[in-house]
């Protein structure tokens, strides 16, 4: 089946053609970073109107870059929620008008199932595994026995992974988004320099908190006064911080997968794409005596591919024209 995904969560403007669930035809993203880098983080305004722009030649370049028309697609898959609701609307209006004007089956995908399933295209992945979303807005850990079951085990209870890493960066002087900046700079940093604490590590529950690590770096940053730092400096702080997150989502993903009996882990969202973390997870797996998985980096990011991915195997269950299809900015999965 030749499936249309759209995906219009947050800032990426996004439209992939995939066959059968598993080829990727096209996958083109269209990321406003740069139009929200002065203000310091995504501006839900300014979102939602580039969206408008970008839309149509997105959908037009996915389609023009797998070599089919739209006559030849099957089947649409919009993001419908968790996301920015005049970013969403944008997706799903543009979904909901091609569909109709085509009398095409349309299917409102959770973003979350997308960044699960992004795991799926490149790996045979074993069940039941454990699942690990990690992104700017989310740190959520899954069981999962079969795809479209998916039972949450444990979440952030203040910050998401991806947030602290942008609010870090913010108070390092490093600019938005941070994640990548503070990858890069660790990389030359010493990750014991600085003992910042693991909150919940041991905790039995699967819940996360990165609002005290954020909060440990603020006060670092506050003692220490001076804001000029060295590069070697700002290299220790970012590796100290990376360690101590990469720790803990580490740590409690494999103890869940230990106590489910997983057959793998899974890793997916745009934290995904930490090096330290995909580093530190496959060898922690490994030495559990499990896989590790991560989507290649196109597929860590906000992407279309996810949602057309997600869209295959809902899309047999769709019985008439979902009309009053509405963005949801939270839904739970
Ligand atoms: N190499 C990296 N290391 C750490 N964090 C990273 C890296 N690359 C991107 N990130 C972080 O990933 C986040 C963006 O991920 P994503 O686009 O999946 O989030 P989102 O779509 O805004 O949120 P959600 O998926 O929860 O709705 C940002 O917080 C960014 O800093
Ligand atoms: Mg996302």
């Amino acid at each position: 089946m030749l499936l249309l995904g759209i995906e219009t969560s947050c800032d990426e403007t996004a439209a992939a053609v995939v066959r059968d669930g598993t080829e990727i035809l096209s996958n083109v993203i269209s990321s406003q970073v740069d139009f929200h880098k002065k203000y310091g983080g995504v501006v839900p305004e300014i979102a939602s109107r580039m969206h408008q722009e970008k839309i149509i030649p997105v959908i037009k370049e996915a389609l023009e870059r797998a070599n089919v028309t739209l006559g030849d697609i099957q089947g649409i898959g919009v993001t419908q929620g968790p996301g920015l609701i005049g970013s969403l609307l944008v997706g799903i209006n543009t979904a909901k008008a091609i569909a109709w004007a085509r009398q095409l089956p349309l299917v409102g995908v959770n973003h979350l199932e997308g960044h699960i399933l992004s795991c799926f295209f490149e790996n045979n992945v074993p069940l039941p595994i454990i699942s690990l979303v990690v992104s700017g807005g989310h740190t959520n850990l899954y069981l999962i026995n079969a795809i479209g079951n998916y039972k949450l085990l444990g979440k952030t209870l203040d910050d998401a992974a991806g947030e602290a890493y942008d609010k870090v960066a913010k108070l390092l002087g490093l600019g938005y988004p941070g994640g990548v900046v503070i990858d890069r700079l660790a990389k030359g940093g010493n990750s014991s320099a600085i003992p910042f604490p693991r909150p919940m590590v041991s905790e039995a529950s699967y819940n996360f908190s990165f609002s005290g690590l954020k909060t440990a770096v603020m006060y670092y940053v506050k003692k220490r006064g001076d804001m000029t730092y060295s590069e070697q400096e700002l290299s220790d702080i970012a590796a100290s911080f990376q360690e101590a997150v990469v720790d803990i989502l580490v740590q409690k993903t494999l103890k869940a997968a230990h106590e489910y009996n997983a057959k793998a882990v899974a890793v997916a969202g745009g934290v995904a794409a930490n090096s330290r973390l995909r580093e530190a997870m496959q060898q922690e797996a490994e030495r559990c005596g499990i896989p590790a998985y991560f989507p290649s980096l196109i597929l860590c990011t906000d992407n279309a591919a996810m949602i057309a991915k997600a869209t295959e195997h809902r899309i047999s269950q769709v019985a008439a024209f979902p009309y009053n299809m509405n963005a949801r900015s939270r839904w739970p999965l």
